[in-house]
C-alpha cells in the first residue's frame, strides 16, 4: 500500500508562525509535525509515500530530504492551489496508480498509530474506510453520521454538527474514490473536499467502513492545539541528558537535554525538553516546555510553552501557555522610557499585563 501525504495548503489558521514556516513543519516536542506523520506511515509498513507540497514546497523539501533517514521512498508531488483535500488525491493520480492507498493529513499526529486501521483495510477490502474519534467541538471538523453500524452522512465543518464524530485526517482508500473525486463540485470554501468525494462513494453503495481510535488525536491546525500537542508528547517523554548540568541546578521529572546546551543555577521541572546548544541560566523551565535549539533564557521563568530556535528570553517574569517563532527576543526594559516596547509581525498576539 502507497502512503498520500499532504503538505500543501496555506495554514492561515497559525498565522503568524506560518507567515515564515510551512505549518506542517511547526514543532512538537521539538520534532516537526509532518515528522510524526512520517513514521507514523513508517510503522504501519508503508515505505513508498508520496508528498503533496505547495508554496512552501522548498522549506518541506529541506526539512525532509529524500528520505533516507527512515529508509523511504519518497516522491513530491506538486499541487498548484490548495484547491482542497480530494483535489490534491487527483493530483496524485500518476504516483498512486491502481493500488489502494493511505492518506494522511500532514497536520495531524494520531497517538496510536494506524496499523490497525491498515491491516483491517486489507482484511475487510472495503473502497474506503476512515478514522472517526469523538471530539469536543466537532464543528471544526468533518463530522461522521452513523446508523445501523454504517456511515450515513458525512458533512464538513457542520453548525450545528449533527454528532460529535469527527473524521480524523487519516483514510484508505482503492482507485474508485479517483471517480468521486472527479465528479463533486467545490464546497461553499471553494474547495473540492475529501468529505465530499467520501459521501459521493456511499450515495453509490461503493463500501465505506469506519475505525472508532481510543487514543488521542491532534489537528494541530491551531496554536491551542499544538500546545496541546507538545503537552501529550512530553507526557512520554524518556529522561535523556546531554548537555550540562551545574550543581547549582535542580531537576525533578523527566527532563531531556541536548548536546552543547547549559543549565546554571536554574530549577527544571519535567516532563520538558530542551533542544541542542542552549544557555539557560538563573531560571525555572516548568512542565510542558519544549525549548528548541541556540535558545537563550536568563532570569524567566517558562511554563507549557513552545519556544522555537534562535529566540532570546530575559524577563524577570513569569511566561505561560506560549508559543515563541524562531528567533523572537523577549526582554525586560533596561532604560525609560519604562513603557511596552513591540516590534511584532502581523498578527501577532501580545498579552501583557
Ligand atoms: O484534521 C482533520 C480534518 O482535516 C477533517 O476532519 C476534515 O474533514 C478535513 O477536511 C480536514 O479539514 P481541515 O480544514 O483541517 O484541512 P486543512 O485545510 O487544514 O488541510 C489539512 C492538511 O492538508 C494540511 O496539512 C494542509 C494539506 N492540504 C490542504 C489543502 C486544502 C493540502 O496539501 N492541499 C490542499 O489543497
Amino acid at each position: 500500500m502507497k502512503g498520500l501525504l499532504l503538505s500543501g495548503g496555506k495554514g492561515t489558521r497559525m498565522r503568524p508562525l506560518t507567515y515564515t514556516a510551512a505549518k506542517q513543519l511547526l514543532p512538537v516536542a521539538n520534532k516537526p509535525v509532518l515528522f510524526y506523520a512520517i513514521e507514523t506511515l513508517l510503522s504501519a509498513g508503508i515505505t513508498d509515500i508520496g508528498i503533496v507540497v505547495g508554496e512552501t514546497k522548498g522549506e518541506i523539501i529541506k526539512a525532509v530530504g529524500n528520505g533516507s533517514r527512515w529508509g523511504i521512498n519518497l516522491t513530491y508531488i506538486e499541487q498548484e492551489t490548495p484547491a482542497g483535500l480530494a483535489h490534491a488525491v487527483k493530483v496524485s493520480k500518476h504516483f498512486l496508480q491502481e493500488e489502494p492507498f493511505i492518506m494522511f493529513l500532514g497536520d495531524n499526529i494520531i497517538k496510536e498509530g494506524v496499523k490497525s486501521f491498515v491491516e483491517e483495510f486489507e482484511r475487510e477490502k472495503p473502497d474506503a474506510l476512515v478514522l472517526l474519534s469523538p471530539t469536543k467541538n466537532p464543528q471544526r471538523f468533518g463530522v461522521a453520521i452513523l446508523e445501523g453500524g454504517k456511515i450515513t452522512r458525512l458533512v464538513e465543518k457542520p453548525v450545528p454538527p449533527p454528532s460529535n464524530l469527527a473524521l480524523v485526517g487519516c483514510y484508505i482508500f482503492n482507485k474508485h474514490i479517483f471517480s468521486a473525486c472527479e465528479e463533486i463540485k467545490p464546497s461553499k470554501r471553494g474547495e473540492l473536499e475529501i468529505t465530499d468525494a467520501i459521501q459521493w462513494l456511499i450515495d453509490r453503495g461503493y463500501q465505506v467502513g469506519y475505525h472508532i481510535i481510543k487514543g488521542w488525536w491532534k489537528d494541530t491546525g491551531m496554536a491551542e492545539d499544538l500546545l496541546e500537542a507538545n503537552r501529550l508528547i512530553l507526557e512520554e517523554i524518556e529522561e535523556e541528558i546531554e548537555g550540562e548540568v551545574d550543581e547549582l541546578t535542580k531537576i525533578m521529572g523527566r527532563v531531556k537535554i541536548g548536546k552543547g546546551s547549559k543549565i546554571k543555577n536554574s530549577v527544571l521541572r519535567g516532563p520538558l525538553i530542551i533542544g541542542e546548544n542552549c544557555l539557560i541560566e538563573d531560571s525555572y523551565i516548568g512542565p510542558f516546555t519544549s525549548v528548541g535549539n541556540d535558545v537563550k533564557v536568563k532570569e524567566t521563568e517558562l511554563e507549557h510553552s513552545i519556544i522555537m530556535d534562535e529566540c532570546e528570553i530575559h524577563l524577570r517574569e513569569r511566561i505561560e501557555d506560549s508559543i515563541l517563532g524562531k528567533g523572537v527576543i523577549v526582554r525586560k526594559v533596561e532604560k525609560r522610557p519604562l513603557s511596552y516596547k513591540f516590534v511584532a509581525g502581523d498578527r501577532s498576539i501580545l498579552e501583557v499585563m
